[in-house]
């Protein structure tokens, strides 16, 4: 099965000029859902995971399966002020604009390996506030792992030259 084949790309969304991957077409279809789940958890086992952190939204919905396979903690990072009790933040730039990221105080234990999961890598400035996230809350990155790679935005790359373990299933 060729998971890129249940990528649907619709141009100039949500602004001109930008191609969007949606991954709706994806998860509609549950082979290549549970295709796609399969094929984290094999690359996960290379690396020590103690907890499975997560970029909300889209992140979500794949690192929710894997976390309940390999039957590891998880971590919702979620956009400014979404979280209930004390959390620690970054800001971060995005394509227009800014934008905030933030996790629980009590998430994530000192030296705890920690995988992130997104749905997809564009410029890296979420999985690198996802990363700081981690490291203020006393983690370790054990690697990042994303089901799509836009790789002519260099985020994969980018993280990689950083030292960060990066997998993706697709380019
Ligand atoms: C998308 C995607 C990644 C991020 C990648 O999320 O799910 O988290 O953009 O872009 P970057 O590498 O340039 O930072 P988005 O912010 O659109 O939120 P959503 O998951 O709630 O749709
Ligand atoms: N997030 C950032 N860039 C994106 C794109 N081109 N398609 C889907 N999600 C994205």
């Amino acid at each position: 099965m060729n998971l890129k084949d249940y990528i649907r790309s619709i141009p100039n969304y949500p602004k001109k000029g930008i191609l969007f991957r949606d991954i709706t077409t994806l998860i509609k279809d549950e082979k290549a859902f549970a295709e796609t789940i399969n094929q984290i958890v094999k690359k996960s086992k290379k690396f020590k995971v103690d907890k499975i952190a997560a970029i909300e939204s889209r992140g979500f919905v794949f690192a929710s399966a894997v976390s309940y396979l390999l039957k590891k903690p998880f971590i919702m990072l979620r956009k400014k002020n979404k979280l209930p009790a004390e959390t620690f933040s970054v800001d971060f730039e995005l394509e227009y604009g800014t934008a905030t990221i933030e996790v629980h105080k009590d998430s994530i234990e000192q030296n705890d390996s920690v995988l992130i999961i997104d749905d997809l890598i564009a410029t890296g400035g979420t999985a690198e506030a996802a990363a700081k996230l981690v490291e203020m809350s006393g983690g370790n990155v054990s690697a990042f792992i994303f089901a799509i790679n836009l790789f002519d935005l260099n985020g994969s790359d980018n993280l990689a030259k950083k030292g960060y373990h990066v997998e993706n299933l697709m380019d």
